[in-house]
């Protein structure tokens, strides 16, 4: 997206004081200075977790997408929406929590509690994304989580490496059922497309997936490369092992800890999710209990967050402060505004 979706610069802060009439709040734009203490405090209003489904009918909505590819060394291409086209489109949508219509009126990366910043790719994931790459990650047969998934691009590698469990959580419901959900199906169709006739086509694009290889990321603007076809996605295989949930981080524990067997996952995926030191008891909750005893924690993010005032540093002594996790920099950048990908790990005992 075009406009200013950047934790470097102040964040436009909001109070949700007004009740709209599907009993979710509705903001107003308080000012564009940086937040004071007050506007990070914990949040009254809970954003309840619930699960989405996908439609029956997804490529009535998908046959007009006009998508981007990123591809990165030797990953399968991923698929997703044009930034800016969505963006253009966006006010034109009905969503219940109307953060299409506010997020471009207000020009806003964040409003706190209303809207946790999911319609766009921001860039630790890409970080994300060649650290894996490099690390050599399999998820053939793990169970997945995308944690603030926002479009989703780390839950759609995990898919397309073979995971046979995808969980993809965002923190709004707008951003699962019109950014994750699509983004997810437009990977689906290609893989239909490349397991009907398309052999050749499937040839050529890989030819230039193999020279795209050689460099590092590669996005691809414009008409998408995939063949659409007019098919019920619902059913698709990739599909089949995903589900999609929206809400707070500490609801979303309790929705998933209610199911039977509740999930523990191999893999947490989560990217640019510590910008806020408010969330970090919840967030450190949701992950203590969702990890797999051996599982791993792959955490994509910048040093600080000018303006939201969270960032490594401080997400480090607050997981040291808990001694539950064991953490390990797996990628540390230099150029700029730091930006680091690290591993969390469950402490063994004799760690503690
Ligand atoms: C800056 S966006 C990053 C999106 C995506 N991971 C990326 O890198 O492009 C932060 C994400 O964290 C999630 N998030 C932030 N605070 C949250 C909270 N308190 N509860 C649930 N989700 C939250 C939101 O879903 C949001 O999409």
């Amino acid at each position: 997206m075009s406009f200013c979706f950047n934790f470097d610069l102040p964040a436009q802060t909001t109070q949700a004081d007004e009740e709209d009439g599907k009993g979710e709040k509705r903001a107003e734009k308080s000012s564009a200075a940086p937040p004071t203490k007050d506007e990070t405090k914990p949040l009254e209003h809970v954003k309840e977790a619930r699960e989405h489904f996908p439609p029956s009918d997804p490529n009535f909505d998908l046959m007009d997408a006009v998508s981007e590819t990123v591809t990165i060394g030797t990953l399968p291409p991923l698929h997703y929406l044009n930034e800016t086209v969505f963006e253009k489109t966006a006010s034109e949508r009905e969503d219940s929590e109307s953060i299409l219509s506010r997020t471009v009126e207000q020009r806003s990366d964040l409003i706190s509690g209303v809207y946790e910043g999911g319609l766009k790719v921001w860039e630790c994931t890409y970080d994300l994304l060649e650290a894996i790459e490099k690390h050599g990650e399999t998820f053939g047969g793990k169970a997945v989580l995308d944690l603030g998934c926002g479009a989703g691009l780390l839950g759609i590698l995990a898919l397309k490496r073979g995971a046979r469990q995808v969980h993809f959580q965002d923190y709004n419901s707008t951003v699962i059922e019109q950014l994750t959900m699509p983004n997810v199906m437009l990977n689906c169709q290609e893989d239909d497309a490349d397991s009907e006739d398309d052999k050749e086509e499937k040839k050529q694009e890989e030819d230039g997936f193999k020279k795209q290889a050689q460099g590092k990321v590669e996005v691809e603007d414009g008409n998408p490369p995939i063949k659409k076809r007019a098919t019920d996605l619902s059913q698709h295989l990739l599909l089949t092992r995903c589900q999609f949930f929206s809400g707070d981080w500490s609801t979303f524990l309790d929705l998933v800890q209610k199911t039977d067997p509740s999930p523990k996952y191999n893999i947490i995926l989560t990217s640019e999710t510590i910008y806020n030191t408010v969330y970090y008891p919840v967030l450190h909750d949701a992950l203590h209990n969702l990890l797999a005893p051996d599982g791993l924690i792959y955490l994509a993010t910048k040093s600080h967050y000018f303006g939201v005032g969270g960032g490594l540093h401080l997400f480090e002594t607050f997981v040291a402060d808990r001694g539950v996790f064991a953490l390990s920099h797996l990628w540390d950048g230099e150029e700029g505004l730091q930006r680091h990908v690290v591993i969390l790990r469950i402490k063994k005992p004799k760690e503690t």
